[in-house]
């Protein structure tokens, strides 16, 4: 049989292979809602500018209702041979309705409705990564304001360096997220204008009115170029690019928790909800949502340069290619989301081990740096002999197995003879912390600054 969309030009219809190629149905049925509210707000327009009877209308409003709850309900049956969503749709309109839905294509072509739908999703899904990524936020900013005050390594090549406090680690992700989330309102700012009525590519001779359409799917404008408005994909690029660089920062805090989360470190314990057991070693408290959440970044990159190199030789405007699109953009939103709530469960339910990283921060000669900036301050060496002065004792300290405030008096004036038993008080870690206090230092005072701050701006 020939195809009931445009049989008129064909003889035969496609083959078996062809169809298997060509449908999208099996995965775009997932804008089934987009598709009927694109519908409706396209059907109420040629009713207000009275392109079509206010009768057609009705029909197709009442009949665009029952196939939405049909789909609702699992009761629809899709059909591959009816390629996509748009035409699935169409199709059972015209079983239930009969005449009048050959009415509601007037003006439009797939070519606008597609962009449309796959706007109107890609926005649904910028508003769920907004929403989950305040609600992880929030669970790191428990986190910070619990332990702002706790004391830990702070690493560079994950050597230790120098002390730092447990808020502000948790606030450096905040930092993080918090630009993803910035990025998120960036993308859906510049992505909301509305395609629909550009038609296939030129725009129409019937005379729509695009503006309410617009209006009507929440959109701020239409988009002004009908050539662009089929052929842009910017919008999923960029929802895919901000979702990469998400799934970046949670796959560095990912790695974070599981190398914290090991015995070597103890730093913190996951909750038994965020771990798996072996089933050989009765011992192991396995990361498996941490090391998930490592590797979502995979996928979630791969989408985004998969469908850069499905856009970037086409021509201006519609080429099937586009239909590429959809399966990546799905696939990163179900592993973004999933992945964002993993991580907020994980940070809400774990425990940090505050005597495990007292005890990490204060070895390591950590508060090397402490000692240096003491012989600029009080000796008032220049900062280089300071440096190389805490080196010999460095160097002293790991010949004695011991740290630097178990050296002796007479130890640390063999590297320099005027330092004086004053210089204790600033090897301690708990002196390190509280002297950081320049703007956006780990100091506890300007950790708790922080929290603030941030908890004002998402409130
Ligand atoms: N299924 C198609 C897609 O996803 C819909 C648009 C088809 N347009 C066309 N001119 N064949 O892109």
């Amino acid at each position: 049989a020939s195809n009931q969309m445009w049989g008129g030009r064909f003889a035969a219809g496609p083959d078996a292979i062809m169809e298997a190629i060509n449908a999208s149905i099996g995965f775009d049925k997932r804008m089934a809602a987009q598709d009927i509210a694109g519908s409706r707000a396209h059907a109420a327009m040629l009713g207000a500018t009275g392109i079509l009877e206010p009768s057609d209308v009705e029909a197709i409003r009442e009949g665009l209702l029952t196939v939405l709850s049909e789909i609702n309900e699992g009761a629809f049956q899709f059909s591959t041979a009816l390629e996509d969503i748009h035409m699935n749709v169409e199709a059972r309109l015209k079983e239930i309705i009969g005449e009048p839905a050959g009415r509601l294509h007037t003006g439009r072509s797939r070519n606008d409705q597609v962009a449309t739908d796959f706007k109107l999703w890609v926005r649904d899904q910028l508003d769920a990564s907004e929403s989950g990524l305040i609600a992880l936020m929030r669970a790191l900013l428990g986190q910070a304001e619990a332990g702002a005050d706790w004391v830990m390594p702070g690493f560079t090549h994950l050597q230790t360096a120098q002390p730092v406090t447990w808020g502000h680690h948790m606030m450096a992700y905040v930092e993080m997220f918090g630009r993803d989330l910035g990025r998120v309102r960036d993308a859906r700012a510049r992505m909301n204008t509305s395609p629909l009525g550009a038609a296939a590519l030129a725009g129409t001779s019937f005379p729509i009115d695009r503006h309410m359409t617009a209006k009507a799917l929440g959109f701020d404008a239409p988009a002004a170029n009908s050539l662009d408005a089929v052929s842009d994909r910017d919008f999923a690029l960029e929802f895919l690019g901000v979702a990469s660089i998400c799934a970046m920062h949670l796959s560095r805090f990912a790695e974070e928790l599981v190398i914290w989360s090991s015995a070597q470190f103890r730093f913190v314990t996951l909750s038994d909800r965020f771990s798996t057991g072996s089933s050989i070693m009765p011992q192991k408290k396995n990361p498996d949502a941490a090391e998930l959440i490592r590797a979502k970044v995979g996928r979630i990159f791969g989408a985004n340069t998969a469908l850069m190199m499905v856009m970037k030789g086409l021509p201006l405007t519609y080429s099937k290619d586009m239909q590429e699109d959809k399966e990546q953009v799905f696939d990163a939103a179900d592993n973004l989301m999933l992945a964002l709530a993993a991580m907020t469960g994980m940070v809400s339910d774990m425990t940090a081990n505050r005597d495990s990283l007292a005890a990490a921060a204060g070895s390591g000669f950590s508060t090397a740096t402490d000692l240096a900036d003491w012989l600029v301050r009080v000796l008032g060496l220049p900062f280089r002999d300071a440096h190389h002065v805490t080196g010999i004792l460095v160097a002293l300290a790991e010949s004695k197995g011991c740290d630097l405030p178990e050296l002796s008096l007479d130890d640390m004036k063999s590297a320099h003879p005027d330092i004086t038993a004053q210089v204790f008080d600033v090897l301690g870690v708990e002196n390190s912390v509280n002297s950081r206090t320049s703007y956006g230092g780990t100091a506890p005072s300007q950790v708790r600054a922080q929290v603030d701050r941030w908890k004002e701006m998402i409130a």
